[in-house]
């Protein structure tokens, strides 16, 4: 078997460009539910995809007002999830700025053991103090601090993990003894932000450590994740960009002592996929028509990190206005690639609005089912990435188009798995 690149599908509500839950037959409370979670895993599944994506994020935000967002909160919907499927991966985006340790070492470990080792754990630090505001502080730590926190905050979990290793279940029966006490040892951590005595309250790790994904795309992020996780997901528009950063990546972590295949790169990926390419460019544009104007203004405002009231649709784009790429305010990365790509087009503010609406910051494949392969092929075997955190149009819809007519293709190249030949995550991952 040759290498396999790594699909993991990104549920965003309804869908990843313009506003798709306004035209499809399902009632608006269904997105927000957990038939429309099952539907997209159970498609996902259906075409071997390696893992369901959950982001998220502990605050409400501007977009969550207009259409339907990730309101459910991940492991609950995830735990469902587990239960009515078998293989596909499940990976919940949680906060080290806004967590607990040893609560969330429990939290993975327990969907690791109710899943048959298909958790995975995408680390985010969150940007903004909206979310802070929420966690009795008033603001975030400024983003060296949150980084500080967030690799303190990882080797503390991963020690609770492994504080209850697999062969720790002695369960012996003859002499009435369960756990090992030679095996679950505590961890006696004391750091800057952290005490922590441990060992995990958790069944022991039987399929091992939960996967690591890290996104975050600044210096601090980028070493971060090119020390400790085994996947990492970025955004990028540009092949010889991802190119640069997965050899970037892959030097850092062999620099760190680490074997460079241990990481791999996903970039998101946004698929608008029809019959024809024709037909796809026509739908992605029907779908962005969807979005209000004023959707469209806020929706923008708050990507750039400044106020609506310092926008125009009818206006040139405000250069003045857009905050210094040091802030702390939003993610350095999703920012940058925006203002990349509107300063190559030279579009004005209305211009930027349907940029963002058409999800500008993720590479993006508008066409046949052909040309989606291609795209994919592409990137996986010029080294561009190691897999995509897939972002389709419209859910459940355009992803089962991608099983049917996608998957069929990759697998005629060769590089996409017939049938799931591991039960978890990362033997999925290939881990
Ligand atoms: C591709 C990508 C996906 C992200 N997803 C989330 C997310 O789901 N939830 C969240 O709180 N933050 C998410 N983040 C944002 C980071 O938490 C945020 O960027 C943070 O401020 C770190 O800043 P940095 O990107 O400049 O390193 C994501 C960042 C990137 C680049």
């Amino acid at each position: 078997m040759g290498r396999h690149v790594i699909l993991n599908a990104n549920l965003i509500p309804g869908g990843a460009i313009g506003s798709p839950w306004r035209r499809a037959p399902e009632p608006a409370s269904y997105f927000v539910g957990i038939e429309h979670y099952l539907d997209v895993a159970r498609t996902a599944e259906r075409g071997l995809l390696d893992a369901v994506f959950l982001a998220d994020s502990p605050d409400i935000q501007a977009k969550d007002w207009t259409a339907p967002s990730r309101l459910l909160e991940p492991f609950i919907a995830h735990s469902v999830l587990a239960a009515h499927t078998s293989r596909i991966g499940l990976i919940v985006t949680a906060t080290t700025s806004y967590n607990d340790p040893y609560t969330l070492a429990r939290s993975f470990a327990a969907l690791s053991a109710v899943s048959g080792g298909r958790a995975g754990w995408n680390f985010v630090v969150t940007g903004g103090d909206n979310a802070a505001r929420n966690y009795s502080l008033d603001q975030a730590l400024p983003k060296p601090e949150r980084y500080a926190r967030a690799a303190e905050f990882l080797d503390v979990v991963t020690a609770l993990w492994d504080s209850v290793p697999a062969e720790a279940l002695t369960g012996d029966k003859s002499t009435g003894h369960y756990l090992d006490t030679a095996l679950v040892r505590p961890i006696e951590h004391v750091g800057q932000y952290f005490r922590v005595a441990g060992p995990l309250k958790a069944p022991p790790l039987t399929h091992g450590r939960p996967l690591l994904i890290q996104a975050g795309a600044s210096t601090h992020g980028v070493a971060l994740g090119a020390e400790t996780a085994d996947a990492v997901y970025s955004a990028h528009v540009d092949p010889s960009a991802a190119v640069a950063r997965r050899t970037e990546l892959r030097r850092h972590a062999a620099a760190a002592g680490r074997d460079p295949d241990s990481v791999k790169l996903l970039p998101g990926l946004i698929i608008v996929l029809a019959d024809t390419e024709t037909a796809a460019e026509r739908r992605e544009q029907d779908l962005i028509d969807l979005i209000p104007d004023d959707v469209q203004l806020t929706n923008l405002a708050d990507r750039l990190g400044i106020s609506p009231d310092d926008l125009d649709l009818n206006a040139p784009f405000p250069w003045d206005k857009i905050p210094d790429e040091n802030t702390d305010a939003g993610s350095r990365g999703q920012r940058a690639v925006l203002l990349d790509n509107v300063a190559a087009r030279a579009t004005d503010t209305r211009g930027a609005a349907r940029l963002l609406a058409a999800g500008s910051v993720h590479a993006k494949v508008v066409g046949a089912p052909e040309q989606v392969a291609d795209l994919i092929a592409d990137w996986f075997s010029t080294g561009a990435c190691d897999g995509f955190n897939l972002m389709l149009d419209e859910l459940p819809g355009g992803l089962e188009l991608f099983v049917d007519h996608v998957v069929p293709l990759l697998q005629r190249k060769g590089i996409f798995r017939t049938e799931y030949e591991t039960t978890t995550l990362r033997g999925h991952y290939g881990l």
